[in-house]
């Protein structure tokens, strides 16, 4: 007899997939699109295939990305390839993914292209679902980086990062988009980044602590260890 039960990731996961499919339902009755904007990393993994799962007008769902590496979207480290792969499969495959890859020469450039593609997207988003990682970063918002402060104050809808904590340059929506949304969700996993985020929640700076530029959202938190 195989041990059914699911891990406390699984349900959670479960769990906040199906109040997202709900929250795209109720923008949907009175919307033509509803956009979700979705972080990468580990930890969505397993939401991507429960929310696949969910009964929804896929064809009027719209997703995008917080942040993507810079790199091929092949590659074993792209958000991109991690949502074709575990969201957008089967009746989900008829939702519309505009990832933010480009071929531009520099990230730079790449923002900037990124910046158009998605400016035509349902904003305010429906959702966007933000991770952290150990350090309190979220998106590709990097504690104590040079492009944060950038990120915190432009009015652009995506910036380039080049942070030296990272092993290649990233593209992030900055904080301005990422706020432009119904309702914002941290979905996060580690029982090490418990600790951060009470630090994030009872203080702290936000440069120390980027995810703490989210937490006045009204904001559900979705945790497990
Ligand atoms: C990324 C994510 C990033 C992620 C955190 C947490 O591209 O990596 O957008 O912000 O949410 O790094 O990642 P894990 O949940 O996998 O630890």
């Amino acid at each position: 007899m195989t041990n059914t039960t699911p891990s406390p990731r699984e349900q959670l996961s479960r769990q906040l997939a199906e109040a997202v499919a709900e929250a795209l339902r109720v923008d949907l009755a009175r919307q033509d699109n509803a956009l979700l904007v979705v972080s990468g990393g580990s930890t969505p993994v397993p939401f991507f295939e429960a929310l696949a799962t969910c009964e929804l007008p896929w064809e009027r769902v719209q997703v995008t990305l917080a942040d993507e590496r810079w790199v091929p979207e092949d590659a074993v480290d792209s958000n991109a390839r991690l949502v074709r792969a575990h969201l957008l499969q089967g009746p989900a495959a008829l939702a519309t993914f505009v990832p933010l890859t480009t071929d531009n020469p520099t990230p730079e450039q790449g923002a900037e292209a990124v910046a158009e593609r998605i400016n035509g997207l349902a904003w305010p988003a429906s959702v966007v679902i933000l991770g952290m990682g150990g350090d309190g970063h979220t998106a590709s918002l990097f504690p104590d980086s040079r492009e944060l402060e950038l990120a915190l104050t432009t009015g652009a809808a995506t910036v380039a990062v080049r942070t030296p904590s990272q092993p290649q340059p990233r593209i992030t929506l900055s904080a301005d988009r990422l706020h432009q949304a119904h309702r914002h969700l941290l979905h996060i996993t580690g029982g090490d980044k418990r600790a951060v985020l009470a630090r994030a929640l009872s203080g702290d700076d936000v440069r120390e602590l980027p995810i703490r530029a989210f937490l006045a959202c009204p904001l559900a938190t979705y945790w497990a260890p």
